[in-house]
């Protein structure tokens, strides 16, 4: 990714941004099973996430929407806040940092399955 942005000038961000952002959003069809939902619900961190992602981790602005991304991924880019390998957003990874690979797994089958 990187080799590739650093050649991209401000007008050709702005282009891929409009293309992207006007992408219907993919219906992936992972729903979560019942023991994720619940497991995620008992870590009681859902308000604190949604202050900045929004109600049904939508997003806003330049806060990303999480709400029904790939689980791979969100099991990987939870995984790489929890290690500190995606160290560009700290209160995330405050956040995510005592949590157990089975507490990520849920949180991501949560996120993947709305
Ligand atoms: C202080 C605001 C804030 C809080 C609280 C927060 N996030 Fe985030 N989150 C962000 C921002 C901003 C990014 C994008 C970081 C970047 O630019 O790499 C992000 C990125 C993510 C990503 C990666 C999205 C992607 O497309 O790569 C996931 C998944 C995520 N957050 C889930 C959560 C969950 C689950 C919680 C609660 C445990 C949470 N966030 C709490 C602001 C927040």
């Amino acid at each position: 990714m990187g080799p590739i942005a650093k050649n991209l000038s401000g007008d050709d961000m702005k282009a891929l941004a409009a293309y992207f952002s006007a992408l219907p959003w993919p219906a992936y069809r992972e729903p979560a099973d019942a023991a994720s939902i619940t497991r995620f619900q008992a870590l009681d961190v859902e308000k604190k996430c949604t202050s900045c992602h929004r109600e049904g981790f939508v997003g806003y602005a330049n806060t990303p929407r999480v709400a029904n991304q790939k689980l791979d991924y969100l099991i990987k880019t939870l995984s790489d806040f929890h290690d500190n390998k995606r160290p560009n957003m700290p209160r995330m990874t405050a956040l995510v940092r005592n949590f157990s690979a089975d507490d990520i797994a849920a949180m991501a089958h949560y996120l993947a399955g709305l």
